[in-house]
């Protein structure tokens, strides 16, 4: 167990009186596929080695018992008395709702969860918060769900209270994440393969902006429908069902007065994007690492163009990984508007790469950069 883990269960023990089951819940990263998963593409995330640490125990009552250890707060409710809140607080209860509402039998528990996770990171913190608390329910009342269920139960919670309209990618990274591979996930059918990730010299890493992100203000669900604006009126003209069925982006051009530009724009960057994340899992079975990194910061032009959810610092970290000749693929990663960018990096040029970054995005936005070198892992796991 690592020290966050350790430090979950000593306060678990020292505000509960059970003997806690523990968890481990990872954030995910994504190779390529952004802002995909709701528009029936195609997706490659992977689960990661920063996640959430739960610690949780039946308490036989009807009250639900939650210490967030990152923020030294408490919560207790009775669960027939379960609503919306705010902040850290609606992610979980929507959770416990979510199985309340599919008439699952379950009842009190003691909870003490945190983590490694920077809120507003685009490593999804959210996902995690919810995967792990989803899992360990199902668990402990032996409900029996399987890790897909769980991962569309968190989907609907994240829908619910929070408010955030999000597709599927994270939390099912999240629950069938696998060490060492990336999964190349269907969003239309919700099937997924497996693929090793094979480097060979090279890794990923992050870089974190420290421009905190927050989906919940409302521009990542405006996306979402300038998207689903389009598509009704794609539909009609060009006689398909989604936005996977659409041969290029000559074909949305065709229309383009017919939409706002916003609308044309997003459809134009969701056409582009399933096409290149297509190509990319063909690049990444070929080990043809150099065309993958072209097809990122060909997505990273889209999302910051096209999609509109980066910003000035986000585009400089890109920029700065774009000079540098060890670095062969990097763009925003997740929703945008903030967080991190994702690179692939020669292993050796990393400290080199990272300190000249670092003082350049210091320079230019007096912001001190986090880098994080990723190790990607199995999803939820039990692990005491
Ligand atoms: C957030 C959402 C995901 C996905 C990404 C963008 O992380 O939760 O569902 O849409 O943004 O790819």
């Amino acid at each position: 167990m690592n020290s966050i883990a350790e430090n979950v269960v000593k306060i678990f023990k020292e505000k509960f009186p059970e003997k806690p089951d523990v968890y481990f819940s990872p954030g995910r990263i994504n190779l390529i596929g952004e802002h995909i998963d709701y528009n029936d593409g195609y997706v490659m995330p992977a689960a990661i080695n920063k996640g959430v640490y739960y610690a949780i125990a039946v308490n036989k009552t009807d009250t639900i018992n939650f210490y967030a250890l990152d923020f030294d707060e408490l919560l207790s409710i009775k669960i027939n008395e379960i609503r919306k809140i705010d902040n850290w607080k609606n992610y979980v209860l929507s959770v416990v709702n979510e199985f309340v509402l599919a008439g699952k039998n379950i009842s009190g528990f003691d909870c003490v969860f945190g983590g490694d996770i920077p809120c507003g990171s685009g490593i999804s913190s959210s996902a995690a918060v919810e995967g792990g608390l989803a899992y360990a329910i199902n668990d402990i009342f032996n409900v029996g769900l399987n890790r897909v269920e769980l991962a569309l139960l968190c989907q609907r919670a994240e829908h619910n209270f929070p408010g955030v309209n999000c597709g599927i990618m994270d939390m099912y990274a999240n629950l069938n994440g696998k060490k060492d591979h990336v999964i190349l996930l269907d969003c239309k059918n919700i099937t997924h393969q497996y693929f090793p990730l094979q480097l060979n010299g090279y890794k990923i890493v992050l870089l974190n902006s420290k421009v905190h992100h927050t989906l919940v203000s409302g521009e990542y669900n405006v996306r979402r429908k300038r998207c689903e604006e389009g598509l009704a009126i794609l539909k009609k003209e060009l006689q398909v069902k989604s936005f996977r069925d659409i041969k290029s982006s000559g074909d949305v051009e065709l229309h383009k007065d017919k939409m706002s530009t916003e609308v044309f724009n997003c459809c134009t960057y969701v056409v582009e994007e399933i096409e290149r994340t297509v190509k990319a899992g063909q690049l990444l079975q070929q080990n043809d690492l150099d065309g993958f990194g072209k097809l990122m910061f060909a997505t990273h032009e889209g999302l910051s163009k096209l999609y509109q959810v980066s910003c000035p610092e986000l585009d400089f970290l890109v920029q700065q990984a774009g000079k540098d000749k060890n670095v062969i693929g990097a763009r925003l990663m997740g929703g945008g508007f903030g967080g991190c960018t994702i690179n692939i990096i020669k292993e050796e040029a990393i400290s080199n790469f990272i300190a000249d970054v670092s003082e350049a995005y210091e320079k230019e936005f007096n912001i001190e950069l986090e880098a994080y070198v990723m190790e990607i892992s199995d999803g939820v796991t039990k692990i005491m």
